[in-house]
């Protein structure tokens, strides 16, 4: 909400639109918006992309107003169709509610609003919460809408973020949330409320964090926190660090080409500001007490997607520097397995945008066995770091695009510090090496530069290989989980087939896929590292070049035994083998960015899927 006497001219349409396409990377399959004016609701809602809304809006415009809700939507009950848009306008058009999450006791409410006499119009579990909320609203008949919505969300299970707008109450909008994301921005002489900043960051960067189970009612002049009962809360203040420019595609074609060539820059931020004058790592976000880490016996990582990969690069490193046993699990297998944590083990929650629901739940349920979580972050103000024991933040700036890239490196690179951290910590043998990767960690935004400056090349060949029907790819080693990610970009952004392998596992199965003309792609170790790695992914080539494959070597620079079997060969700059990953991932990154692109498909917003999964 605004007051008619801010300074500021837009409208609550205007900010609305523009906040749903700064939101719209996490969900985009339908949007609508609702504002308060005259007296009465008007909405409007759209299947599809915001696009499809704003054009709505403008063959049947909304009456100029101060106060609105704003929803872009990723189905979850009810197929993508108008109906089932957000808002959700209940009570003859006097109540308009939005929700992100999953109302889990939704079929019984509504049965129970069902027999009430209550009628439903679409599918969604939404809708059902907004009957709910008229329904009390109209019952404590004292209009009161901060306690009807208190009283509601004390009957929701599952989780929620709810915003309510109410005909009575027309500069005020009520929120309350339950493991969905929300935060609230101050303005002056207008207030916000979003899914994460980048829906308010061209208005105001202050923020407040809201906690769980809080319920928040803000009109242009000030805010109110409770919980659910009422009683008076408070929120935890913090200034953004993103700006508005950061959040623009800035010249680029598409975010992810931009995150893509912002990866030097996102490496570099996340090593700034981490060793003293003497060359000791200090991690001082890593406020859990030492003798805690001293004695940690156990470190599982926990991610999904992209992040996961990143976790099991880690695990390498942590592994070797540290010497403690580290798993790496997806967080929803970790948490219904009923693993073994306890107060010696430390949990590492990897998750860009701090939302993942799967990553959150493995969060607390570590956390409920006793164990310590470092959460490593990509978003201030997020709810896995806030629930963390502790936050390592990564500073890669927003990422938009839904397909991890430069959030992808900066996770690696914390995680690499957090490993040299506790190896430091805990004076092992590998104590002396610290300054020396250090060194060679600080010398990898230059590395990664070198890499995208050979981006034509890659791109070149994505376009020829733009009708492949099905790509794989191979490594060893933290080479591994990059072939995994290789994968797994092509398969979100240019829908093709797509499988990484442990080259080592080739024998065991996959190389039963290996025809005349299967496009391989295949990580090629350190020539330099130890244990024969090299010779290793070296014989594979080998083996499946002479099965007909057409084989995309990515290799260091000088190394030369990789160019007789290679069809195209791809060079990165020499590095540590742990440390490869953040130049090896770069050009399968621009491989399917480019080949998604050739397709003709919107790269930063790839069908079916969302940026964060706030739902279980
Ligand atoms: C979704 C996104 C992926 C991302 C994963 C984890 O699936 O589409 O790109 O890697 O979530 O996200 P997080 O925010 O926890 O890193």
């Amino acid at each position: 909400p605004a007051s008619p006497s801010a300074e500021t001219s837009h409208g609550a349409l205007d900010v609305l639109v523009e906040g749903l396409r700064r939101l719209e990377y996490r969900g985009y399959d339908s949007a609508g918006v609702a504002v308060v004016a005259d007296g009465a609701i008007g909405h409007r809602k759209k299947a599809g992309k915001l696009a499809n809304l704003e054009e709505e809006l403008r063959r049947d415009p909304l009456p100029a107003s101060a106060t609105g809700i704003g929803h872009t939507r990723w189905a979850t009950h009810g197929g993508p169709t108008d109906l089932n848009a957000h808002p959700h306008v209940v009570d003859g058009g006097r109540l308009a509610v939005i929700h992100n999450g999953i109302i889990e006791n939704f079929a019984e409410l509504k049965q129970e609003l069902a027999e009430k006499g209550h009628a439903f119009t679409s599918e969604t579990d939404t809708e059902v919460a907004a009957a709910l909320l008229a329904e009390t609203y109209n019952d404590l008949g004292d209009q009161d809408l901060v306690a009807a919505v208190q009283a509601t969300a004390r009957r929701l299970e599952g989780a929620f973020t709810i915003l309510a707008v109410h005909v009575d109450h027309p500069g005020r909008v009520v929120a309350a949330r339950r493991n969905s994301p929300l935060v609230l921005g101050l303005g002056e002489g207008e207030n916000f409320l979003g899914s994460d900043v980048s829906g308010f960051i061209d208005h105001t960067r202050r923020a407040v964090e809201l906690g769980q189970d809080q319920v928040v009612s803000i009109t242009a002049e000030g805010y109110e926190i409770t919980d659910f009962e009422g009683r008076p809360a408070e929120g935890k203040p913090f200034e953004v660090l993103w700006d508005a420019a950061a959040a623009e595609k800035g010249g680029f074609p598409s975010f992810m080409e931009k995150e893509i060539n912002e990866q030097p820059m996102a490496v570099e931020q996340t090593l700034m500001g981490r060793t003293d004058p003497e060359g000791n790592l200090v991690l001082d976000e890593l406020k859990i007490d030492e003798s805690v880490l001293r004695a940690v016996d156990k470190i599982v990582v926990v991610a999904c997607g992209t992040a996961a990969y990143a976790g099991q690069v880690a695990r390498y490193a942590i592994e070797h520097w540290c010497r403690i046993p580290t798993e790496v699990e997806l967080a929803h297998e970790f948490r219904y397995r009923d693993p073994i944590v306890d107060e010696r083990t430390l949990v590492v929650a990897l998750s860009q945008s701090g939302e993942t629901m799967d990553t959150l739940m493995a969060v607390r349920h570590a956390q409920e066995q006793g164990a310590k979580v470092v959460a490593i972050c990509n978003t201030n103000g997020s709810t896995i770091p806030r629930e963390a024991d502790a936050a390592l933040y990564t500073h890669a700036g927003p990422e938009i695009a839904v397909a991890s890239t430069k959030a992808f490196l900066a996770q690696i690179t914390a995680a690499y510090l957090l490993g040299l951290y506790l190896a430091q910590l805990r004076g092992n043998k590998y104590k002396d090496e610290i300054a020396g990767i250090l060194a060679e960690l600080e010398a990898m935004p230059a590395k990664i530069q070198a890499v995208i400056d050979t981006q034509d090349q890659v791109k070149s060949l994505a376009q020829q290989m733009k009708d492949a029907a099905s790509v794989l790819f191979l490594g060893r080693h933290v080479g591994y989980p990059v072939a995994l990610e290789g994968a797994l970009k092509l398969k979100e952004i240019a829908y093709i087939h797509a499988e990484g392998f442990a080259a080592g596992e080739l024998k065991h199965g996959p190389i039963a896929l290996i025809e005349e003309g299967q496009p391989v792609f295949v990580i090629v170790p350190s020539p330099r590292g130890r244990d024969s790695l090299h010779a290793k992914v070296v014989s594979n080539i080998q083996e499946i070049r002479a099965r007909g494959a057409v084989t995309i070597v990515i290799a260091e620079e000088g190394d030369e035994a990789v160019a007789d079997y290679a069809n195209h060969v791809f060079r990165v700059p020499q590095a540590p083998t742990l440390l490869q990953p953040l130049l090896a991932t770069v050009p399968l990154q621009i491989f399917a960015c480019e080949l998604a692109t050739a397709k003709g498909y919107d790269v930063d917003q790839p069908r079916n899927l969302a940026k964060s999964v706030t739902v279980e």
